[in-house]
């Protein structure tokens, strides 16, 4: 069989922060990375418009030769994942797979949490879905999980107000809205790619006794952990540290914008 890169997928620039760390972790691989920012945001889309975008850029991305694909993104791995392992793949690629966000951080955040009390923050569909719920409780079935959607936590990153006094509001209502509803949380998730970004206002406006958690690392693990336990997928993998940028929408705003997620200049195509 052919080699190919690893595909990471999400619906505009966050996955980016998941693409950062999985380099890092393993720079020797070649990697495709898609962002759909034409539709993005997905956070507040139906399930079945999810899982038919989400759908659309596996196959762009299995075109583009990616033995293997990373959905990036949480609202796609809480909406669309299941049904394109257990429908799709089998039908149409039955040699490749499609791996999420969402199973390796609930297998972490059970190690990290010292009383169970999680809380997790991400967008309305991820939180909708219950996803996060679900994958905590069937491995840390004491534990008690509450999640909260941050509506707007999305569009400050995309306009490049996270880092601005404008931000503030937003962050503190959220994370006092979560600890009023279970005072005892101990470790928050950040249950979406874009909100790494704004960790230092989450910081400044959580008590220093919570831990939070975000993905990037737990994913790159989580995938080396993946590839060494699946050799036949491993070989197809290419080993040229290379790295391609596509989105749907302009290139030229994609490669502007990728900089608050990345510290390099990168080329992007369209797709
Ligand atoms: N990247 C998405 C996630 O992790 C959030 C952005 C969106 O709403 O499309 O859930």
């Amino acid at each position: 069989m052919n080699e190919g890169p690893i595909g990471v997928f999400d619906s505009g620039y966050g996955g980016l922060t998941i693409l950062d760390a999985i380099r890092r972790h393993m720079p020797k691989y070649d990697y495709v990375y898609f962002g759909d920012n034409a539709r993005a945001p997905y956070g507040t889309r139906s399930f079945e418009v999810v899982y038919q975008y989400t759908l659309e850029a596996v196959e762009k991305l299995f075109a583009l030769g990616c033995p293997l694909v990373i959905l990036g993104c949480n609202t796609a791995s809480a909406k669309a994942l299941r049904t394109i392992q257990q429908h799709y793949l089998p039908e149409h690629a039955p040699n490749n797979r499609v791996l999420g966000v969402i199973r390796p951080t609930a297998e972490v955040v059970g190690t990290i949490t010292r009383n169970g009390h999680i809380g997790v923050l991400a967008t309305e569909g991820t939180i909708k879905s219950e996803s996060y719920n679900m994958e905590i409780l069937k491995l840390f079935p004491n534990s008690k999980v509450t999640g909260l959607a941050c509506p707007m936590w999305v569009p400050l990153v995309e306009n490049g107000e996270y880092d601005k006094p404008s931000a503030d509001y937003f962050v503190q209502e959220r994370i006092n809205t979560l600890l009023q509803t279970d005072p005892l949380i101990d470790t928050i998730i950040l249950g979406c790619t874009h909100y790494p970004l704004l960790m230092e206002k989450i910081r400044k406006f959580c008590p220093s006794n919570i831990s939070i958690l975000t993905q990037g690392q737990y994913i790159a693990h989580s995938l080396k952990n993946y590839l060494l336990r699946h050799p036949e997928m491993e070989c197809r993998i290419k080993n040229g540290a290379t790295c391609r940028y596509f989105t749907s929408e302009s290139p030229e705003r994609f490669s502007g914008n990728a900089s608050l997620f990345l510290n390099e200049q990168i080329e992007v195509e369209r797709l």
